[in-house]
């Protein structure tokens, strides 16, 4: 199995900071308690707005699909990366942030010290067997004082943290179901991606990992 990789980390009682460095933190086991709430609002987003593989403007086809709810939505296709208030598959509005993932995402940045954090996009990565996100910047956003948080759950993956040029060699860090991690301040624009993941069976998300980053896009 996966998860035996990390040993004791998958006990579901882990909780605790990582600094990885100055103004990025991890917070272990921070949404384990959650993740059911989590996870059946994401099947909701999913029902209005499925997940889909979007394009980059290179022309590939990521291998990572997404969604997104909340008022602004990140898409990627010929034309490149925005932000847009409507889903371009439906052309309707993305669905709303259910509450229990605002509130969430804001309890997240105020622990990793970024106080009132109003994130008005959410994107949901879903990560199958093999997929995985090179590495980037998150910049598409027109204010980088607003810190980025992202929620892993179920499937364990391989974050990379990286320095604030391509070249800089990232750190390796296993994320696991319920692991928080809050960059912002002079860590907001370091690149940062995830390993292709393993095989695994996760009780709540069968054989995939979900992770969610929410941001203040506009
Ligand atoms: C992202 O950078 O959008 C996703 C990171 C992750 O899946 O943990
Ligand atoms: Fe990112």
């Amino acid at each position: 199995m996966t998860q035996d990789l990390f040993g004791d980390m998958t006990d579901d009682r882990r909780t605790g900071r990582e600094l990885l460095c100055a103004d990025a933190v991890l917070l272990r086991g921070f949404a384990t308690q959650d993740a059911p709430a989590i996870l059946e609002a994401v099947a909701q987003v999913a029902a209005q707005a499925p997940f889909r593989q979007m394009t980059t403007p290179g022309g590939f086809r990521m291998s990572v699909a997404m969604t997104n709810c909340g008022p602004l939505g990140w898409v990627t296709d010929r034309r490149g990366y925005r932000y847009a208030s409507r889903d371009p598959v439906s052309d309707l509005p993305w669905p709303a942030m259910p509450e229990v993932l605002q509130s969430l995402a804001q309890r997240a940045a105020a622990q990793a010290g970024f106080d009132y954090f109003m994130p008005d996009a959410c994107l949901i990565n879903r990560y199958e067997p093999g997929a995985r996100m090179s590495l980037h910047q998150d910049k598409d956003e027109p204010d980088f004082s607003q810190p980025i948080v992202s929620i892993s759950l179920g499937l364990p993956a391989i974050f990379l943290f990286g320095g604030l040029r391509r070249e800089d060699k990232p750190l390796r860090m296993p994320l696991l179901h319920g692991d928080a991690v809050v960059w912002g301040g002079s860590a907001r624009l370091r690149y940062h991606g995830i390993t292709p993941l393993k095989q695994g069976s996760h009780p709540l998300t069968g054989d995939c990992r979900v992770n969610l980053t929410f941001r203040k896009a506009s």
